[in-house]
């Protein structure tokens, strides 16, 4: 493991829910793992007044997120922790007032021989990030003659191209892009790194992996939640704002990319922006309309419980339009891919929470038997990202009996069965890349205003276009009624189980 150097940890925006329920949770399980240098300070700063102590109790002592946690360890143990937080207010704003927080930044530095490494968390509204950043620099708080300066910052990163691209160059003017980390969470899930080694440390599957083999990719991600108490940001968002352009893409260009030469951060990034920059942008108004199906959820009885429709919800506009499910059918256009259609779905309200990506393989190009090629039993290598994190492939056996009658039978992998039980979550694995200067799953400049640019055009054909449609669908069922109408021939989405072998069509009854 690459050394951890000492260094402190500044998070503006401390007293809002990410940095209790993210953050101080995954520094803990650092802590815990002995991940942490041995001088080590986090300062939260935000508008609220509060004491050191008040902070502590806040994220650490009374933290419902971190209680469980707690409960098994001695309380010397959990103050040595809580004693590494410390909390500064910013001012009245975020916009001027930093003498204070350098000031404190420098003391701590001092006293705790964080040897001028800063790493800072922007957990604030975007909107904001450009001038944390110049305040940051004209406080010399961005200069790396001394000690490393980095700056991490969370989605939404921009909300189209253009404001990516200028929020791109509005920290750019005050960090290098090496010093800036974008975080993606799902980046940080071991499942979508191991799409790498699937694809790269195998030969059995990457000599397939190609427009010669594959028939069709379908990537599910599902959630049983509604929007809950994010209305207001949901509704300006949408699906494809909040979950597609950012971590359904990242999990495409894993799947799409060419094999980088190593594992260096710039060689997957460099590769992963050009699988980015392949994807065949849809800009007609028929291929939008033929390609793109948006959903929002009404109100019905799910999992025993009457829930509000998405127009019901708090902060949403009860004329809204606002897509909680989007489905795309895209190309790629290469080499590898040409001709293989990409159907992406993301939804809320769905029957289960599951992320998966389909890959399915075209049938025999001769069939002997003449049952083989029927479409549900197409081989297919089913990548599950969560939950009953796994692999399963499915391939054809026969029936035992006269003739040649086939059936599909499971091949599983199931995470859950390696030995190494100690997988980090997310915000902990993410967190201690960046304290390590590893920026391989972060999200560089170029990789989001990609992502920006194919996705921008159905954003504003979702809009303005004409025959623009919001498809209703009850919460609990798999999306609108026409979902399966953007898929080719006999073609359908497989809608799949809590289960990683549960068969489309699986049902539990609660
Ligand atoms: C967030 C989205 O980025 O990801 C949320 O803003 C979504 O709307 C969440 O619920 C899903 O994350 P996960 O890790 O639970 O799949």
């Amino acid at each position: 493991m690459a050394k951890v150097e000492n260094q402190m940890l500044i998070i503006f925006g401390a007293s809002g829910d990410l940095t209790s329920r993210k953050l101080i949770p995954a520094l803990f399980d650092l802590y815990k793992g002995k991940y942490l240098p041995e001088n080590f300070v986090v300062l939260g700063t935000s508008r609220s007044v509060l004491s050191d102590q008040e902070f502590r109790d806040r994220v650490v002592n009374n933290s419902k997120y971190l209680k469980e946690r707690l409960n098994s360890h001695d309380e010397a143990y959990v103050k040595d922790f809580a004693n590494k937080i410390f909390y500064t207010e910013i001012g009245k704003d975020y916009i001027s007032e930093y003498n204070g927080l350098k000031e404190r930044i420098t003391n701590l530095n001092d006293a705790h021989g964080t040897d001028n490494n800063f790493m800072f968390y922007l957990s604030t509204p975007p909107s904001i990030y450009e001038n944390i950043a110049k305040n940051l620099a004209a406080q010399e708080l961005a200069n790396e003659s001394q000690g490393w300066k980095r700056l991490i910052v969370e989605k939404p990163f921009g909300y189209s191209y253009e404001t990516a691209k200028n929020l791109n160059r509005g920290l750019q003017k005050y960090f290098g892009e090496p010093q800036i980390y974008r975080i993606d969470h799902y980046l940080g899930k071991e499942t979508v790194q191991n799409l790498l080694i699937t694809r790269f440390a195998n030969s059995i599957f990457e000599p397939l992996w190609n427009r010669n083999y594959i028939h069709h990719v379908e990537i599910t991600n599902a959630e049983t939640v509604g929007v809950e108490k994010r209305g207001g940001y949901y509704d300006k968002s949408g699906a494809l704002r909040d979950m597609f352009q950012n971590h359904l893409l990242q999990i495409i260009s894993l799947v799409v990319m060419e094999p980088p030469i190593d594992d260096k951060a710039e060689e997957i990034r460099n590769e992963k922006v050009k699988a980015l920059k392949s994807l065949r942008i849809m800009r007609d108004e028929e291929t939008l309309l033929k390609n793109t199906i948006r959903g929002q959820y009404l109100a019905s009885d799910f999992m025993g419980e009457q829930v509000p429709g998405y127009r019901e919800e708090e902060g949403v506009d009860p004329e809204s339009t606002t897509e909680t499910y989007a489905a795309v059918k895209f190309y790629i256009d290469n080499w590898r891919w040409k001709d293989v259609p990409f159907y992406v779905r993301t939804a809320k309200r769905m029957p289960t929470k599951v992320t998966e990506v389909v890959i399915h393989f075209k049938s025999p190009h001769h069939h002997i038997f003449s049952e083989s090629g029927i479409i549900d039993k197409d081989n297919k290598l089913i990548i599950r990202i969560q939950p009953d994190e796994g692999i399963l492939i499915k391939f054809g056996v026969k029936v035992p009996g006269q003739g040649f009658k086939v059936e599909r039978a499971n091949l599983e992998f199931y995470y859950s069965d390696l030995s190494e039980k100690n997988v980090m979550n997310a915000y902990e694995r993410l967190l201690l890349d960046a304290m390590q200067g590893d920026p391989t799953l972060y999200a560089r400049a170029d990789e989001v205003e990609a992502a920006w640019e194919f996705v921008d055009p159905i954003l504003e054909y979702w809009k303005n276009g004409k025959d623009v449609k919001t498809y209703g669908y009850s919460s609990g069922v798999w999306g609108p009624q026409n979902a399966d109408e953007l898929f080719d021939g006999l073609y359908s989405w497989r809608n799949p189980g809590e289960q990683l072998a549960d068969d489309p069509g699986f049902c539990e009854i609660h």
